[in-house]
């Protein structure tokens, strides 16, 4: 999978895709990412990436030129077919983020990921280039960089070969309409709290069901409205 990410920012990217997960990924080349300075498509001497809202009010918005120019150049250089990508500006508008999201999105050859800043990007980019808005959760960010590198690592997680066993990507959170179960690993007790004791007993179908108990009281008592959805699988393991 390519990733091109663009950014007034390039430097926050420069470690963070280095580490675990996403860090091997990229180094078994299941996926590159390339993080692109919006400046070098601006045509004005400052390099303007902003400017002042029509009809009035506090901040700034992102021009549209230098964004429609980058993300055209990029998909053009990419000569990945359309139906293969999603290209998506980082918006507290969005859709919100979920696994289900990530999961399709893993599928594609190509993510084109737009982070915006100060009061955000001119609306025609959108119309121009038909661009997905892809929210990170309803609260707002100074900048969309972060955004993107959560959709990335997201993602990563899910490509075939990401992780080495890919059955803990199956059990994650939310991969079956509720929450994981606990976890638990050595000490068997600590400060008085004994693991629970099902998990020592070598019984796989006892452990299963425990884990699938947990889950299921777990999410009821947090996030209730993941078991209304329809798509709720009860996964054992
Ligand atoms: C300060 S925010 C702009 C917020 C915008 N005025 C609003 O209220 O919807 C600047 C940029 O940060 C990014 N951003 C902030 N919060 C985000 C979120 N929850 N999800 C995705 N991107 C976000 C977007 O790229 C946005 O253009």
């Amino acid at each position: 999978m390519r990733v091109d990410i663009v950014t007034i920012f390039p430097d926050m990217f420069r470690e963070v895709f280095q580490f675990g997960i996403v860090g091997r990924a990229v180094k078994a080349e299941l996926l590159s990412v390339a993080v692109h300075d919006l400046r070098d498509w601006t045509t004005d001497k400052h390099r303007s990436t902003d400017d002042s809202p029509y009809g009035g009010g506090p901040g700034m918005v992102m021009k549209v030129e230098p964004l429609v120019a980058a993300v055209e150049d990029v998909i053009a250089r990419s000569s990945i077919e359309d139906a293969r990508r999603v290209l998506a500006l980082m918006s507290p508008r969005g859709v919100p983020l979920s696994q289900a999201r990530a999961s399709e999105m893993s599928k594609l050859d190509h993510i084109v990921l737009v982070a915006g800043r100060y009061e955000g990007v001119d609306e025609r980019f959108l119309d121009v280039t038909g661009a997905d808005e892809i929210s990170i959760g309803d609260y707002v960010l100074s900048g969309g960089e972060i955004p993107a590198m959560v959709v990335v690592d997201a993602l990563t997680r899910l490509l075939p070969g990401a992780i080495s066993d890919p059955r803990s990507a199956e059990v994650d959170s939310f991969s079956h309409g509720h929450l994981d179960f606990p976890h638990y690993t050595r000490p068997a007790v600590f400060r008085d709290l004994a693991v629970p004791e099902v998990l020592l007993s070598g019984n796989h179908a006892a452990v299963g069901e425990w884990r699938q108990e947990r889950a299921i009281a777990d999410t009821r008592r947090r996030r209730p409205e993941l078991l209304n959805n329809e798509s709720v699988h009860l996964s054992r393991s």
